[in-house]
Protein backbone atom coordinates (compact mmCIF):
# COMPACT_ATOMS: atom_id res chain seq x y z
CA UNK A 1 0.00 0.00 0.00
CA UNK A 2 0.66 3.27 -0.50
CA UNK A 3 1.12 5.16 3.11
CA UNK A 4 2.43 8.37 4.19
CA UNK A 5 4.67 8.80 7.28
CA UNK A 6 2.06 11.00 8.88
CA UNK A 7 -1.43 12.14 8.22
CA UNK A 8 -3.13 15.45 9.82
CA UNK A 9 -6.37 15.38 11.82
CA UNK A 10 -8.98 18.34 11.83
CA UNK A 11 -11.04 17.62 14.93
CA UNK A 12 -14.53 18.97 13.77
CA UNK A 13 -16.52 17.79 16.60
CA UNK A 14 -16.88 20.96 18.55
CA UNK A 15 -18.59 22.43 15.51
CA UNK A 16 -20.12 19.89 12.75
CA UNK A 17 -20.82 17.40 15.72
CA UNK A 18 -22.48 19.61 18.12
CA UNK A 19 -24.22 21.49 15.78
CA UNK A 20 -27.01 18.84 15.66
CA UNK A 21 -26.72 16.84 18.58
CA UNK A 22 -30.26 17.14 19.63
CA UNK A 23 -29.44 18.59 23.70
CA UNK A 24 -27.81 21.35 24.29
CA UNK A 25 -24.03 20.96 25.45
CA UNK A 26 -22.98 23.88 28.01
CA UNK A 27 -20.25 26.27 27.47
CA UNK A 28 -18.61 25.33 29.88
CA UNK A 29 -18.14 21.52 28.97
CA UNK A 30 -17.72 22.29 24.85
CA UNK A 31 -14.92 24.70 26.08
CA UNK A 32 -13.91 21.33 28.27
CA UNK A 33 -13.72 19.04 25.40
CA UNK A 34 -12.06 21.51 23.37
CA UNK A 35 -9.22 22.01 25.87
CA UNK A 36 -8.99 18.36 26.63
CA UNK A 37 -8.62 17.54 22.44
CA UNK A 38 -5.36 20.39 22.38
CA UNK A 39 -4.16 18.48 25.38
CA UNK A 40 -4.36 14.99 23.65
CA UNK A 41 -2.32 16.71 20.88
CA UNK A 42 -4.82 17.90 18.29
CA UNK A 43 -3.20 21.29 16.85
CA UNK A 44 -6.28 22.00 14.49
CA UNK A 45 -9.91 22.09 15.86
CA UNK A 46 -12.97 23.91 14.43
CA UNK A 47 -14.77 25.08 17.31
CA UNK A 48 -17.57 26.69 16.22
CA UNK A 49 -20.09 28.36 13.95
CA UNK A 50 -20.20 32.10 13.64
CA UNK A 51 -23.85 31.51 11.81
CA UNK A 52 -27.36 32.47 12.54
CA UNK A 53 -28.27 31.57 15.90
CA UNK A 54 -31.88 30.74 14.70
CA UNK A 55 -30.13 28.38 12.01
CA UNK A 56 -28.14 26.43 14.45
CA UNK A 57 -29.17 27.41 18.21
CA UNK A 58 -26.56 24.61 19.37
CA UNK A 59 -23.72 27.09 18.87
CA UNK A 60 -25.36 30.39 20.20
CA UNK A 61 -22.84 30.93 22.32
CA UNK A 62 -19.77 30.65 19.87
CA UNK A 63 -18.21 33.90 20.92
CA UNK A 64 -18.41 32.85 24.55
CA UNK A 65 -16.80 29.51 23.49
CA UNK A 66 -13.76 31.41 21.83
CA UNK A 67 -13.37 34.36 24.35
CA UNK A 68 -12.94 31.76 27.30
CA UNK A 69 -11.01 28.88 25.69
CA UNK A 70 -8.10 28.26 27.12
CA UNK A 71 -5.99 28.14 23.68
CA UNK A 72 -2.96 26.09 23.66
CA UNK A 73 0.64 27.61 21.88
CA UNK A 74 1.10 25.97 18.04
CA UNK A 75 -3.12 24.94 18.31
CA UNK A 76 -5.22 26.29 14.97
CA UNK A 77 -8.92 27.50 16.05
CA UNK A 78 -11.41 27.34 12.96
CA UNK A 79 -15.08 28.62 12.77
CA UNK A 80 -17.10 28.08 10.06
CA UNK A 81 -18.67 31.48 8.80
CA UNK A 82 -21.57 31.91 6.17
CA UNK A 83 -21.32 35.77 5.73
CA UNK A 84 -19.20 38.75 6.09
CA UNK A 85 -21.17 39.71 9.09
CA UNK A 86 -20.05 36.26 10.37
CA UNK A 87 -16.43 36.93 9.46
CA UNK A 88 -16.57 40.40 11.52
CA UNK A 89 -17.48 38.40 14.47
CA UNK A 90 -14.72 35.62 13.63
CA UNK A 91 -12.36 38.40 13.89
CA UNK A 92 -13.29 40.03 16.77
CA UNK A 93 -12.65 36.92 18.40
CA UNK A 94 -9.66 36.47 17.59
CA UNK A 95 -9.87 33.36 15.16
CA UNK A 96 -6.91 31.93 13.57
CA UNK A 97 -8.90 30.03 10.82
CA UNK A 98 -12.34 30.61 8.96
CA UNK A 99 -13.94 28.01 6.83
CA UNK A 100 -16.41 29.22 4.05
CA UNK A 101 -19.05 26.01 2.90
CA UNK A 102 -20.92 26.09 -0.39
CA UNK A 103 -22.53 22.74 -1.13
CA UNK A 104 -22.10 21.53 -4.97
CA UNK A 105 -25.74 20.39 -5.43
CA UNK A 106 -27.66 23.23 -5.83
CA UNK A 107 -31.07 21.92 -3.91
CA UNK A 108 -28.71 21.42 -0.47
CA UNK A 109 -27.43 25.16 -0.62
CA UNK A 110 -30.16 26.64 -1.16
CA UNK A 111 -32.01 24.63 1.97
CA UNK A 112 -28.50 25.12 4.39
CA UNK A 113 -27.94 29.00 3.40
CA UNK A 114 -30.67 30.57 2.02
CA UNK A 115 -28.40 31.38 -1.61
CA UNK A 116 -27.85 29.52 -5.23
CA UNK A 117 -24.32 28.53 -5.27
CA UNK A 118 -23.02 31.69 -7.82
CA UNK A 119 -24.30 34.05 -5.26
CA UNK A 120 -22.27 31.86 -1.95
CA UNK A 121 -19.11 31.44 -4.09
CA UNK A 122 -19.59 35.63 -4.83
CA UNK A 123 -19.63 36.29 -1.22
CA UNK A 124 -16.79 34.49 -0.43
CA UNK A 125 -14.41 36.83 -2.58
CA UNK A 126 -15.00 40.27 0.01
CA UNK A 127 -14.56 37.04 2.81
CA UNK A 128 -11.64 35.79 1.41
CA UNK A 129 -10.02 38.98 0.71
CA UNK A 130 -10.40 40.63 4.15
CA UNK A 131 -9.62 37.53 6.13
CA UNK A 132 -6.12 36.43 3.86
CA UNK A 133 -5.34 40.64 4.15
CA UNK A 134 -5.54 39.96 8.33
CA UNK A 135 -3.61 36.84 8.07
CA UNK A 136 -5.93 34.52 8.52
CA UNK A 137 -5.86 30.87 7.11
CA UNK A 138 -9.00 30.01 5.35
CA UNK A 139 -10.69 26.40 3.98
CA UNK A 140 -13.31 25.86 1.86
CA UNK A 141 -15.82 23.28 2.18
CA UNK A 142 -17.69 21.85 -0.79
CA UNK A 143 -20.34 19.84 1.03
CA UNK A 144 -22.62 17.12 -0.54
CA UNK A 145 -19.61 16.87 -3.01
CA UNK A 146 -19.73 12.97 -3.03
CA UNK A 147 -23.60 13.34 -3.83
CA UNK A 148 -27.19 14.76 -2.23
CA UNK A 149 -30.09 13.56 -0.20
CA UNK A 150 -32.10 15.71 -2.92
CA UNK A 151 -30.52 15.64 -6.24
CA UNK A 152 -28.93 12.47 -6.12
CA UNK A 153 -25.49 12.21 -8.10
CA UNK A 154 -22.93 15.26 -8.37
CA UNK A 155 -20.40 15.70 -11.23
CA UNK A 156 -16.55 15.56 -10.53
CA UNK A 157 -17.04 18.96 -13.12
CA UNK A 158 -19.34 20.37 -10.60
CA UNK A 159 -16.77 19.59 -7.80
CA UNK A 160 -13.78 20.72 -10.05
CA UNK A 161 -15.67 24.07 -11.40
CA UNK A 162 -16.04 24.98 -7.26
CA UNK A 163 -12.56 24.09 -5.93
CA UNK A 164 -10.99 26.02 -8.94
CA UNK A 165 -12.94 29.21 -7.52
CA UNK A 166 -11.90 28.65 -3.80
CA UNK A 167 -8.24 28.13 -5.24
CA UNK A 168 -8.89 31.68 -7.11
CA UNK A 169 -9.91 33.23 -3.75
CA UNK A 170 -6.70 32.12 -1.80
CA UNK A 171 -8.21 29.52 0.17
CA UNK A 172 -5.13 27.43 1.58
CA UNK A 173 -7.46 24.34 2.07
CA UNK A 174 -10.66 22.38 0.56
CA UNK A 175 -12.31 20.51 2.45
CA UNK A 176 -14.57 17.66 0.22
CA UNK A 177 -17.22 16.76 2.38
CA UNK A 178 -19.64 13.76 2.32
CA UNK A 179 -22.26 15.44 4.27
CA UNK A 180 -24.53 12.73 3.38
CA UNK A 181 -22.61 9.55 3.42
CA UNK A 182 -22.78 8.77 0.10
CA UNK A 183 -19.50 8.48 -1.09
CA UNK A 184 -17.13 5.01 -1.49
CA UNK A 185 -13.81 4.26 -2.07
CA UNK A 186 -13.49 3.98 -5.85
CA UNK A 187 -15.78 7.11 -6.34
CA UNK A 188 -13.34 8.96 -3.58
CA UNK A 189 -10.06 7.56 -5.75
CA UNK A 190 -11.87 8.97 -9.02
CA UNK A 191 -12.20 12.38 -6.91
CA UNK A 192 -8.88 12.90 -5.74
CA UNK A 193 -6.87 11.66 -8.62
CA UNK A 194 -9.32 14.30 -10.94
CA UNK A 195 -8.41 17.30 -8.59
CA UNK A 196 -4.53 16.56 -7.33
CA UNK A 197 -3.79 18.23 -10.82
CA UNK A 198 -5.27 21.33 -10.11
CA UNK A 199 -4.75 21.85 -6.28
CA UNK A 200 -0.97 23.31 -6.88
CA UNK A 201 0.12 24.20 -3.17
CA UNK A 202 -3.55 24.12 -2.14
CA UNK A 203 -4.22 21.49 0.47
CA UNK A 204 -6.88 18.71 0.58
CA UNK A 205 -9.22 17.66 3.20
CA UNK A 206 -11.51 14.64 2.94
CA UNK A 207 -14.67 14.96 4.92
CA UNK A 208 -16.34 11.72 5.71
CA UNK A 209 -19.85 11.28 7.55
CA UNK A 210 -20.08 7.71 8.26
CA UNK A 211 -24.21 7.31 7.68
CA UNK A 212 -23.48 3.75 5.91
CA UNK A 213 -20.24 2.66 7.34
CA UNK A 214 -18.01 3.12 4.51
CA UNK A 215 -16.08 6.65 6.13
CA UNK A 216 -13.03 4.32 7.10
CA UNK A 217 -13.20 2.70 4.27
CA UNK A 218 -13.30 5.87 2.12
CA UNK A 219 -10.64 7.63 3.84
CA UNK A 220 -8.19 4.56 3.31
CA UNK A 221 -8.84 5.00 -0.66
CA UNK A 222 -8.14 8.77 0.07
CA UNK A 223 -4.75 7.85 1.74
CA UNK A 224 -4.06 5.39 -0.53
CA UNK A 225 -4.34 8.47 -3.40
CA UNK A 226 -2.31 10.66 -1.52
CA UNK A 227 -4.56 12.64 0.87
CA UNK A 228 -2.80 13.45 4.13
CA UNK A 229 -5.59 15.27 5.97
CA UNK A 230 -8.91 14.39 7.51
CA UNK A 231 -11.73 15.97 9.43
CA UNK A 232 -12.99 13.79 11.91
CA UNK A 233 -15.08 14.01 15.22
CA UNK A 234 -14.80 13.20 18.57
CA UNK A 235 -16.42 9.65 19.04
CA UNK A 236 -18.64 10.40 15.76
CA UNK A 237 -20.21 13.38 17.31
CA UNK A 238 -22.71 14.62 14.97
CA UNK A 239 -26.13 13.75 13.30
CA UNK A 240 -29.37 13.31 14.69
CA UNK A 241 -30.40 10.36 16.29
CA UNK A 242 -33.68 10.32 15.40
CA UNK A 243 -33.42 10.74 11.99
CA UNK A 244 -31.85 7.60 10.20
CA UNK A 245 -29.94 9.88 7.68
CA UNK A 246 -28.06 12.17 8.82
CA UNK A 247 -25.13 10.88 11.12
CA UNK A 248 -21.55 12.35 12.65
CA UNK A 249 -18.18 12.27 10.65
CA UNK A 250 -15.71 9.31 11.46
CA UNK A 251 -14.79 9.41 14.64
CA UNK A 252 -11.22 10.43 15.51
CA UNK A 253 -9.75 7.98 17.90
CA UNK A 254 -10.94 5.18 15.12
CA UNK A 255 -9.26 6.91 12.69
CA UNK A 256 -6.26 7.73 14.92
CA UNK A 257 -6.67 4.26 16.30
CA UNK A 258 -6.00 2.45 12.64
CA UNK A 259 -3.36 4.77 10.90
CA UNK A 260 -1.39 4.20 14.39
CA UNK A 261 -1.35 0.60 13.78
CA UNK A 262 -0.70 0.74 9.97
CA UNK A 263 2.59 2.74 11.23
CA UNK A 264 1.39 6.10 10.18
CA UNK A 265 2.17 9.11 12.79
CA UNK A 266 -0.41 12.04 14.04
CA UNK A 267 1.19 13.15 16.91
CA UNK A 268 -1.57 12.34 19.04
CA UNK A 269 -1.71 10.59 22.39
CA UNK A 270 -4.51 8.09 22.01
CA UNK A 271 -4.98 7.23 24.84
CA UNK A 272 -5.92 10.68 25.85
CA UNK A 273 -7.93 10.83 22.83
CA UNK A 274 -9.59 7.64 23.76
CA UNK A 275 -10.58 9.77 27.17
CA UNK A 276 -12.10 12.61 25.71
CA UNK A 277 -14.27 10.51 23.48
CA UNK A 278 -15.64 9.07 26.94
CA UNK A 279 -15.87 12.41 28.00
CA UNK A 280 -18.19 13.16 24.65
CA UNK A 281 -20.40 10.65 25.01
CA UNK A 282 -21.02 12.35 28.60
CA UNK A 283 -22.01 15.79 27.72
CA UNK A 284 -23.93 14.11 24.93
CA UNK A 285 -25.65 11.87 27.22
CA UNK A 286 -25.54 9.42 24.07
CA UNK A 287 -24.01 6.22 23.77
CA UNK A 288 -21.46 7.83 20.77
CA UNK A 289 -21.16 5.63 17.47
CA UNK A 290 -16.84 5.48 17.92
CA UNK A 291 -15.83 1.76 18.38
CA UNK A 292 -12.99 2.28 20.72
CA UNK A 293 -14.40 3.46 23.75
CA UNK A 294 -15.65 0.05 24.31
CA UNK A 295 -13.03 -2.17 22.33
CA UNK A 296 -9.96 0.01 23.65
CA UNK A 297 -7.01 0.35 21.34
CA UNK A 298 -4.73 -2.18 19.77
CA UNK A 299 -1.54 -2.47 20.53
CA UNK A 300 0.23 -4.38 17.51
CA UNK A 301 3.88 -3.09 15.74
CA UNK A 302 3.99 -3.18 11.94
CA UNK A 303 6.18 -5.73 11.28
CA UNK A 304 8.30 -5.49 8.15
N1 LIG B 1 -24.28 35.70 12.60
C1 LIG B 1 -25.39 35.92 13.36
N2 LIG B 1 -26.59 36.19 12.84
C2 LIG B 1 -26.70 36.24 11.49
C3 LIG B 1 -25.58 36.02 10.66
C4 LIG B 1 -24.34 35.73 11.26
N3 LIG B 1 -23.25 35.48 10.55
N4 LIG B 1 -25.99 36.14 9.40
C5 LIG B 1 -27.30 36.43 9.42
N5 LIG B 1 -27.72 36.49 10.70
C6 LIG B 1 -29.09 36.74 11.20
C7 LIG B 1 -29.73 38.00 10.67
O1 LIG B 1 -29.43 39.09 11.47
C8 LIG B 1 -31.19 37.65 10.70
O2 LIG B 1 -31.64 37.75 12.02
P1 LIG B 1 -33.14 38.26 12.37
O3 LIG B 1 -34.04 37.20 11.79
O4 LIG B 1 -33.17 38.28 13.87
O5 LIG B 1 -33.29 39.56 11.70
C9 LIG B 1 -31.20 36.17 10.37
O6 LIG B 1 -29.90 35.68 10.71
C10 LIG B 1 -31.44 35.92 8.90
O7 LIG B 1 -30.53 36.69 8.15
P2 LIG B 1 -30.56 36.82 6.56
O8 LIG B 1 -29.46 37.72 6.14
O9 LIG B 1 -31.96 37.13 6.11
O10 LIG B 1 -30.14 35.39 6.10
P3 LIG B 1 -30.97 34.10 5.80
O11 LIG B 1 -32.22 33.98 6.60
O12 LIG B 1 -31.06 34.01 4.34
O13 LIG B 1 -29.94 33.00 6.38
C11 LIG B 1 -27.67 32.31 6.86
C12 LIG B 1 -28.66 32.85 5.84
C13 LIG B 1 -26.47 31.83 6.11
C14 LIG B 1 -27.28 33.43 7.81
C15 LIG B 1 -28.32 31.18 7.69
O14 LIG B 1 -29.01 30.33 6.82
C16 LIG B 1 -27.32 30.40 8.48
O15 LIG B 1 -26.71 30.90 9.41
N6 LIG B 1 -27.14 29.12 8.15
C17 LIG B 1 -26.21 28.27 8.85
C18 LIG B 1 -26.15 26.98 8.16
C19 LIG B 1 -25.18 26.06 8.85
O16 LIG B 1 -24.45 26.39 9.75
N7 LIG B 1 -25.24 24.83 8.38
C20 LIG B 1 -24.43 23.81 8.88
C21 LIG B 1 -23.04 23.84 8.36
S1 LIG B 1 -22.82 23.04 6.83
ZN1 LIG C 1 -19.83 17.65 8.02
Amino acid sequence: MNIPESITIVEVGPRDGLQSEPRLVSTDKKIELIERLSDAGLKRIEITSFVSPKAVPQLSDSEEVAARLQRRPGARYCALTPNYRGLERAIRAGIDEIALFVSASETHNQKNVRMSISRSLGAFRQIGETALSRGMHMRGYVATAFGCEYEGRVSLDQVEKIVVEYIAMGVQEISLGDTTGMANPVAVGDMVRRLKPILGNTGLALHFHDTRGTGVANALAAIEEGAVIFDCSIGGLGGCPASRTASGNIATEDLVGMVHEMGISTGIDLEALIECARYAGEITGRNLPGHLVSAGKVNWQRQK
